[in-house]
C-alpha cells in the first residue's frame, strides 16, 4: 500500500444478545499465548527497496497484537521443510494485502505450502485459522479454486457500509455482534476499500468450488457497478476473507486516504481482531524452544518511518 502498490491491491461482549449463540459442547482447549504469522510481502516499489527484500505495513502488526496475540514475521526465502515446521508452532496467519501474482510469485508459494498445511490440520481435527485481508482475500480465492478468477472491481480510496447476506447473520465472524452493530454495518462507511480486482458475485455463484467452500457474508459496488465478494468465510474450516482492510481503521492515517475513524469505525476493527487472535487461542501449536520463539517474533525488529515516501506510517522490512 505504498503509492504505487496501495493503488495496485489491493470485546465487547453485549449482554442482551437477541440473537442465539451456539453453545460448544465440548470445552474447547485454549492458548492464551497465541502467535500469528503473517506472510511478508515482495518489495516492488522502488522507494522501499534500499530497506530490504520483503515487508510488512506496521498496521498489520498492530491489529494482530491488538486482540492479544504475538506476531511472527514468515520469510518468503525458507524451504517448504522449514515452512512446516514452522507450522507447528504458530496459531494462525495473516494473509496481507498488497500487490503481487497470486498464482506465481514466491509469495503465492508460501502461501500454498501453508493452506494446503491448515486444512490437513483441520481435516485432523487441529485447528488453525487463517485470515485474509484485501489481495489476502483474493488469494484464499486462487487458492480454493485453483485459479485466479479475479476481476475488475475497482474500489480505490472508498469507505463503504457492507450489503450483508442472509448468511452473514448467522456467520461465526459476526457472531460476537450485537443486532445493534449488525445494522450500523450495514448504515455506516465502515470499510475501507483500495483495490483494483476482487471477485464478482457472478464469478462466486458460477464456481462450484467457491460455492461449496465458502459463504458470502457481503457484497458490495465497484466503481465500474460490478458487484464484488467482500467478506466471506470458510463452511467448515476457520478460514476468513474480506476485501476491505480492518487494520486501517485504527492505524493508519493518511489525510488524503478515506480510512474510516468514527467510534464505530475502530469498534469494527477491534471486534475484528479480537475475533480472529481468540481463533488463534483453539490451536494449540507452540514452540519448544523459548529462546527459538523469543528471536523469531517480530519483537526484534524494528519498523522503519515511512510516512514521508509510502501510504503507510510504518513498515517493518526484512
Ligand atoms: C445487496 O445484495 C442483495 C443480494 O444479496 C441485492 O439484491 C441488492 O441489490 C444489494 N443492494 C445493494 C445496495 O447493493
Ligand atoms: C477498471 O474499471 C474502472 C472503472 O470502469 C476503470 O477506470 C479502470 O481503468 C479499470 N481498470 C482495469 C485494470 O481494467
Ligand atoms: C523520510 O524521512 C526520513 C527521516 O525523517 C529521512 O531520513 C528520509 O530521507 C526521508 N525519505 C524520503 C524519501 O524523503
Amino acid at each position: 500500500m505504498s503509492n504505487v502498490g496501495f493503488s495496485a491491491l489491493a470485546c465487547l461482549f453485549f449482554v442482551c444478545c437477541s440473537r442465539a449463540v451456539p453453545t460448544p459442547l465440548i470445552q474447547e482447549a485454549v492458548n492464551d499465548r497465541p502467535v500469528i504469522g503473517i506472510l511478508t510481502q515482495l518489495v516492488t516499489d522502488d522507494v522501499m527497496k534500499p530497506f530490504g527484500r520483503t515487508y510488512i505495513p506496521g498496521a498489520y502488526v498492530k491489529y494482530i497484537e491488538s486482540g492479544g496475540s504475538r506476531v511472527m514475521p514468515i520469510r518468503l526465502t525458507l524451504s517448504t521443510a522449514e515452512y512446516e515446521s514452522i507450522f507447528k508452532k504458530i496459531n494462525g496467519l495473516l494473509f496481507i494485502g498488497g500487490a503481487v501474482d497470486l498464482e506465481k510469485s514466491d509469495y503465492a508459494r508460501v502461501a500454498r505450502i501453508f493452506y494446503k498445511l491448515a486444512v490437513a490440520a483441520n481435516n485432523a481435527g487441529d485447528f488453525f485459522p487463517i485470515w485474509g485481508t484485501c489481495m489476502g482475500m483474493q488469494l484464499l480465492t486462487v487458492l480454493v479454486a485453483g485459479e485466479n478468477l479475479l476481476a475488475n472491481t475497482t474500489a480505490e480510496n472508498i469507505a463503504m457500509p457492507l450489503n450483508l447476506t442472509a448468511d452473514a447473520y448467522s456467520s461465526r465472524m459476526f457472531q460476537g455482534f450485537s443486532d445493534d452493530f449488525m445494522k450500523i454495518l450495514t448504515q455506516e462507511p465502515l470499510t475501507g476499500n483500495f483495490h483494483h480486482y476482487g471477485l464478482t458475485v457472478e464469478t462466486f455463484q458460477e464456481n462450484e468450488k467457491l460455492q461449496d467452500f465458502f459463504t458470502v457474508l457481503s457484497t458490495n459496488v465497484a466503481e465500474n457497478r460490478a458487484r464484488f465478494v467482500s467478506t466471506i468465510e470458510a463452511k467448515i474450516y476457520p478460514f476468513y476473507g474480506v476485501q476491505w482492510h480492518p487494520e486501517v481503521n485504527r492505524f493508519q492515517w493518511r489525510r488524503k486516504l478515506n480510512f474510516p475513524h468514527s467510534f464505530h469505525a475502530v469498534q469494527l476493527s477491534t471486534l475484528l481482531a479480537d475475533f480472529f487472535v481468540n481463533e488463534g487461542r483453539k490451536s494449540l501449536h507452540h514452540f519448544d524452544d523459548a529462546e527459538e520463539e523469543a528471536s523469531s517474533l517480530i519483537y526484534s525488529y524494528t519498523p522503519v518511518y515511512a510516512g514521508n515516501f509510502t501510504a503507510y506510517e510504518q513498515i517493518y522490512f526484512f
